[in-house]
């Protein structure tokens, strides 16, 4: 049971993402909900995890899924009541599960009323909450443009001029120069503290801080002193995890935003190995090897050591299946699956598991229609209006859209693998009838059972979170392997990331000792089958 009073408790920690809409539905509506999570809290707690994160469950539209709320404070009657949030944080505390909100402070929906108050009129309070520029229809205030497509500037004739907006239309940006809006926003958080949850994660909170008149998203000047007056405001002192959004983040970045003294987060998501696959363009394939992988992880893990906190992650509802990506998600689905967890989850940080990860779970290649996600649909015309060929495009898309992450959570091989008694929001993947909770539960080697078992050695052996950080063989295109030195104890993680045997020799100080966990049995001399991965420790 985690002890969430204890100073840094989340550096042990092990932290479960949710996808509410996706996760399991209560009331046959096809949707996620609250009391369908309640319901889930046995199989988390087997699992081992500490904290939920929740994406957004707050009053919303839903046009970026929840990414776009309405009111912070309301709880959206899809998922349920704030009873139903009390409850859960309630009964998942009894289990030693803390609950983490998803706080999207960038932007609101363009249905929030400071939103429908600032179209009004420029006179009213509310205007100056949003990020404005007088113009012209048609004559834009400049040509930047917004990350789910089109320009980062909608004309609201009402007031003769646009407001930006980073994402989609229906998201228009805060204005934290005001410092009214970044008083309600503390506001509002502090309102959730005080309920109990246990921390927040902070979407794009690097972005906060734009000047779109310089073209400045990311990283504006002002940012620091705005994320730091946000910790003193809020939760400085008050123990909880936070993880703030940073896809502009580099290691000096990180080292500010996670530093041990607490003034900003506990840690920040950066996603330097995440792009890695691609051109910058998420659409872009571009091939990668392993060692440029090894090197960037490697880079992080000492850079951070001593000076700020790793959080780990290969998924989250962003992101394609990592299994379908970087491992194999056909013959050697359950090996590739736990071979990547493993070479995960022995590294610095606190490792985020994402739900259905631990099931190994897979992508889906739905059709255009069944396509959820306005992101990929959007691009889809994009690279149709290019000139991109119908099924290179759909290939494209399928690779990395963020539909991949969010097809219900597959409980059982029964209807609608057990998520639903009605008709499901999105469609399942056809695969739930092998693949689901249930049969992964019953077989002793499952995915279901690394995850347990990774979960409770990092409890266990103190190096798991203080030992820093050694990469072995650099070169090497198929094995990833590192050294982690610290409490007295020597932890050293050998996995063949690829469907190839390859040659590993055992470094003369653990021969003999006997491996803490081997996902293919008894490790052979010399050579890791494919896919791999084991973890030896020793005292020092
Ligand atoms: C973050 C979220 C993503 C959302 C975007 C805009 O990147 O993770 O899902 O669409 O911010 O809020
Ligand atoms: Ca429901």
């Amino acid at each position: 049971m985690m002890n969430f009073s204890k100073k840094d408790w989340w550096k042990q920690a092990v932290i479960y993402q949710i996808y509410p809409k996706s996760f399991q539905d209560s009331n046959g509506d096809g949707i996620g909900d609250l009391p369908g999570i309640l319901s889930r809290l046995d199989y988390l707690q087997k699992l081992g995890v500490d904290a939920l994160w929740l994406c957004p469950v707050f009053a919303s539209p839903q046009a970026d899924n929840g990414y776009d709320v309405a009111d912070y404070q309301a709880i959206d009657p899809m998922f349920g009541s704030l009873d139903d949030m009390r409850t859960l944080i309630r009964e998942a505390k009894a289990r030693g599960i803390g609950i983490l909100l998803d706080l999207v402070l960038n932007h609101t929906s363009d249905q929030h009323r400071w939103f429908q108050a600032a179209c009004q009129s420029r006179d009213n309070p509310c205007h100056d909450y949003y990020v404005w520029r007088d113009g012209e229809p048609g004559v834009l205030p400049n040509d930047m443009r917004a990350a789910f497509g089109g320009p980062a500037w909608t004309y609201v004739p009402a007031v003769g001029q646009y407001y930006f907006h980073q994402f989609a239309p229906q998201q228009p940006d805060l204005n934290w120069f005001n410092p009214a809006v970044r008083q309600e926003l503390y506001r509002m958080i502090r309102f959730w503290m005080e309920e109990g949850v246990e921390g927040f994660r902070l979407d794009v909170i690097d972005q906060v801080a734009k000047e779109p008149d310089r073209k400045i998203t990311a990283n504006g000047p002002h940012l620091m002193e705005f994320l730091r007056e946000l910790n003193r405001e809020t939760w400085g002192g008050a123990n909880l995890v936070t993880v703030g959004e940073a896809w502009g983040a580099n290691l000096d970045r990180a080292r500010q935003y996670s530093a041990p003294d607490g003034t900003v987060f506990s840690m920040v998501f950066q996603f330097e190995q995440m792009v890695l696959d691609h051109t910058g363009n998420k659409w872009e394939p571009k091939d990668f090897a392993l060692p440029q992988l090894k090197e960037s992880i490697a880079r992080w893990q000492k850079g951070l050591h001593g000076c700020g906190w790793n959080s780990l992650f290969w998924n989250n509802h962003d992101l394609p299946r990592i299994v379908s990506r970087w491992g194999d998600d056909g013959a050697h689905r359950v090996d590739s699956a736990k071979a990547l967890a493993v070479a995960l989850h022995g590294l610095q940080g606190t490792p985020y598991i994402y739900q259905g990860e631990e099931l190994g779970m897979t992508n889906v290649d739905f059709p255009l229609e069944d396509l959820r996600d306005l992101e990929s649909i959007n691009a889809y015309h994009e690279l149709i209006a290019k000139g991109e060929p119908e099924e290179l495009a759909m290939a494209h898309i399928h690779r990395m859209m963020r539909d991949n992450a969010r097809t219900p959570m597959q409980w059982t091989a029964g209807p609608n693998a057990g998520f639903t008694t009605g008709t499901p929001w999105m469609k399942l993947n056809p695969n739930h009838t092998q693949i689901n909770a249930e049969a992964a539960l019953a077989d002793p080697d499952s995915v279901f059972y690394t995850y347990q078992k990774l979960i409770a050695l990092r409890k266990e052996h103190p190096v798991f979170v203080e030992g820093d950080f050694t990469l072995l063989c650099p070169e090497d295109k198929q094995v990833f392997a590192y050294l982690r030195r610290g409490a007295g104890q020597e932890l050293l993680a050998a996995v063949n990331l690829s469907g190839q045997e390859a040659a590993f020799d055992l470094p003369e100080a653990f021969r003999g000792c006997t491996p803490l966990l081997a996902t293919q049995g008894a490790p052979r001399d010399g050579v890791l089958r494919p896919w791999e991965a084991v973890l030896w420790l020793r005292s020092l």
